[in-house]
């Protein structure tokens, strides 16, 4: 029996063509966005246009969308690959792809009506609430029903990662979104005043920690070894890793609630928790890293690896960047400044898009029984998002210091140096080439899109043939 009729590879080939789709669809949203910040004439005086709206469209879609299929595409695949069993049942599996694309096309359509929670990241009404909770539990089963149902004793580190971030989006979807409806768009939350904040940046700081890493660090547990056809680095360390991440990640919410109502220790614990953060991450990041030890020559002929191995030098950035903004002098700088976008998009294009286009790049030509169609193309690719990171965050970093600096900037007598729309002005180039950095970001994608379009209708089947590399299963 084949690869694809052993597993479920359906699935898996649904939810990876629409990651390309969302990801394209959501930076699309995200370049206008820039672009209207730049160009304010860009809102149309349309209200379904304007920024306010289209900037949850453009997180829900990113995160959600793209993030949460290449995350469904990926975590089905290596389940099954390293418990040698096929998925718990296709009958659930394809509800959650189902499932999950009704919910993106509600989300699409109510974000840009105006109907939303206004809590960052959890702004779906309650009915759209609900379809998650039961997506995310069949998700829940058809994951971990694979894992009971597997054909060898020892559970693949990998799959950890995947594991502990379905469990743990549960627990915080359903906490976080207790509401009272009191129509069927409106519901007003449980939770008042800062305990209400508090338990949003709880969800809100593990939304980054388990959706926007745990799953991705699952990805690069599984396809970096297999691009590199080399064992992880150290088995011993990714335990380490993987427990110590878990346990520090869900106590350094309070960061994002420095200087408010929120007691001053809760704040201080959130800031220490987010210190001692840097430690287990930068442990994956040298895993992941290292685990090119002797195949180094590699980087040099593989864009795919490089990829790979860019998002990690990404990831690593960012977990450094973020403990440095917790720390609440640094804070009292940085916070409602760009510098936070600016960090936003080290982790979001460098870490959590390359990775995950990285491991399509392996993941489609195998699922498809094709050879990738064009390396010169992956090549343009891994260019042409180089360069779109790179002209965002530095942009945003100038940016974001200066309006920290011109805000608190005071004259011997004590007024303001500067009034709020001077600083505002101040951003308008930095503004443009955030808005150039995102239509390179945009480019590459595309670039991808053509690439694996070809390689889906191309005739060169091979890579099913090719025995896959001895690494992690
Ligand atoms: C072409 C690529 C992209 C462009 C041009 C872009 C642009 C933007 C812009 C203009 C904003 C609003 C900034 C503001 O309010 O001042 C934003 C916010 C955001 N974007 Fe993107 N984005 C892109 C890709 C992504 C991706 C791939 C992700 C995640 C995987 C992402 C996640 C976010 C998040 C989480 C925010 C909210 C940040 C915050 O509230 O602090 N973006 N983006
Ligand atoms: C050790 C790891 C990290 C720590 C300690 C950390 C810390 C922080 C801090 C202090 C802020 C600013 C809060 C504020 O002033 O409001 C922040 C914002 C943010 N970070 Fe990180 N960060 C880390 C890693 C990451 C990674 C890897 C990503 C993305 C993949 C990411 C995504 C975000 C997002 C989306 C926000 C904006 C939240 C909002 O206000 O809407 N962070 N982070």
């Amino acid at each position: 029996m084949t690869d694809q009729q052993t597993y479920n590879y359906k699935v898996v080939r649904q939810f990876s063509i629409m990651t390309i789709v969302w990801g394209i669809v959501g930076m699309l949203v995200g370049v206008l966005i820039a672009a209207q910040l730049a160009w304010p004439v860009l809102n149309f005086d349309i209200p379904w246009l304007t920024f306010g709206r289209l900037r949850p469209l453009h997180t829900n879609a990113v995160i959600f969308a793209f993030g949460g299929s290449a995350l469904f595409a990926t975590s089905y695949y290596v389940v099954q690959r390293t418990c040698h069993a096929r998925l718990f049942s296709d009958g659930l599996a394809a509800f959650t792809f189902w499932g999950w694309q009704v919910i993106i096309v509600a989300a699409a359509i109510t974000l840009p009506l105006g109907i939303t929670t206004s809590k960052e990241y959890a702004e779906l009404e309650w009915p759209i609430d609900i379809l998650i909770a039961l997506v995310w539990v069949a998700y829940a089963v058809v994951f971990f029903g694979t894992i009971i149902k597997r054909k060898i004793p020892h559970i693949y580190v990998a799959n950890w990662f995947f594991g502990a971030f379905i469990i743990t989006v549960a627990i915080l979807h359903i906490f976080n979104s207790a509401a009272v409806p009191i129509s069927l768009f409106k519901s007003y939350s449980a939770y008042a005043g800062v305990q209400d904040a508090m338990v949003q940046w709880w969800y809100g700081h593990n939304a980054v920690g388990f959706f926007l890493t745990a799953g991705f660090l699952g990805m690069m547990y599984y396809f970096v070894p297999k691009q590199a056809g080399r064992p992880v680095y150290s088995y011993r360390l990714s335990v380490v890793h993987f427990w110590a991440l878990i346990f520090t990640y869900i106590w350094a919410g309070p960061h994002h609630l420095h200087y408010t109502a929120l007691p001053d220790w809760a704040q201080s614990l959130g800031m220490i928790m987010s210190l001692i953060l840097l430690a287990p991450s930068w442990g994956g990041m040298i895993n992941g890293i290292m685990t090119l030890s002797g195949a180094w020559e590699k980087l040099r002929t593989d864009p795919v690896l490089r990829l790979l191995i860019v998002s990690i030098s990404f990831y690593g950035m960012s977990t450094f960047e973020g403990p440095m903004m917790s720390i609440k002098t640094v804070n009292a700088l940085s916070h409602y400044t760009d510098w936070t976008i600016g960090h936003v998009h080290s982790g979001a294009l460098g870490w959590v898009a390359l990775i995950s286009m990285g491991s399509l790049y392996y993941l489609i030509p195998r699922l498809f029984d094709r050879e990738l169609y064009s390396l010169k193309l992956v090549e343009v690719h891994f260019w042409t998002a180089a360069i779109g990171i790179v002209l965002y965050i530095a942009s945003m970093w100038v940016a974001g210091i200066m309006q920290g600096l011109m805000w608190r900037a005071t004259n011997a007598d004590g007024t303001l140096t500067y009034s709020f729309v001077e600083s505002v002005q101040a951003m308008h180039p930095y503004y443009i080439v955030r808005f150039l950095g995102g239509a390179f970001f945009l480019f590459g994608a595309l670039v991808m899109a053509w690439n694996i379009w070809k390689t889906i209708a191309g005739a060169k089947p091979a890579v099913g043939s090719i025995p896959a590399p001895a690494a992690a299963h």
